[in-house]
């Protein structure tokens, strides 16, 4: 290669480089302080979602770069209230959300990213999912277990119009790594692609998410939307390597 060649690639390669920024890098399960410039416990609202687990931040533990949340059952617990509806609490669990709001900005997006050990059983309802920060939706699923045996990849326009794929998940006893790509497509809409061990799984296209600022939130949620009653002994859901760019100009 001449010379004039390889000054080139060296400046596309730079402007590449300064394209993508770390958001959550690799270390954040690493340490305490690293965890905490990231993440904090719960979710962004409080220990109480949809399902029968309340969220506790002793059921989150982490070390060398992998996050434990683990499912106890528990009684005596008051029930929580989510849409009007009283739901009874038979589990504390772990959840932890970003510090940082991901808003998809013109020309740009996101990489989110993790290799994950996830239950399928009746009851356990793991998930790594965006939702917005102000109203809803914005929601994007970018996996959730609802046991089922299945993996679901979701997008909600509406509560009633959403684009969703359901796929075997055939060894939850192993690691599997989930790559959402979220990116702008006409300062409206994006688009987002879900691949699973690598490979691409669905295109979805987000109404009106451009601009719109989500959270980012791991949980392990039980029963619910995955059937009851959930397992008696405790329920694990691991995952490492989480990683988010951003590519946002
Ligand atoms: C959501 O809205 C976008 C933009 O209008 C559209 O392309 C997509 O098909 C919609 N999703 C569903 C499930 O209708």
């Amino acid at each position: 290669m001449h010379l004039l060649g390889a000054y080139s690639l060296l400046l596309a390669a730079a402007s590449c480089a300064s394209a993508v920024r770390t958001i959550i890098p690799k270390t954040s399960f690493d340490s305490q302080a690293n965890f905490d410039a990231d993440w904090a416990y719960n979710y962004p609202w409080g220990t109480d979602h949809n399902g029968g687990a309340r969220m506790d931040k002793g059921q989150v533990k982490f070390s060398n770069g992998m996050a434990t949340l683990t499912a106890k059952k528990v009684t005596g617990q008051k029930d929580a209230t989510h849409g009007g509806k009283q739901i009874k609490i038979n589990y504390l669990s772990g959840a932890i959300s970003a510090k940082e709001h991901f808003t998809v900005a013109r020309g740009g997006g996101y990489d989110f990213s993790g290799e994950f050990k996830a239950t399928t059983a009746k009851g356990t309802w793991p998930a790594f999912w965006l939702t917005a920060v102000e109203g809803w939706p914005p929601e994007i699923d970018m996996a959730e277990w609802k046991g089922s045996g299945k993996i679901s990849f979701n997008t909600f326009n509406t509560s009633s119009v959403l684009s969703w794929k359901d796929v075997n998940y055939a060894t939850p006893d192993q690691f599997h790594s989930i790559k959402c790509e979220v990116r702008d497509i006409n300062q409206r809409d994006v688009s987002v692609k879900f691949y699973m061990d690598g490979s691409l799984v669905t295109t979805q296209v987000g109404g009106n998410f451009f601009g719109k600022a989500m959270y980012l939130i791991i949980n392990l949620q039980m029963e619910g939307s995955s059937g009851s009653p959930g397992p008696s002994s405790d329920t694990l859901y691991q995952v490492r390597n989480l990683e988010v760019l951003s590519y946002n100009p």
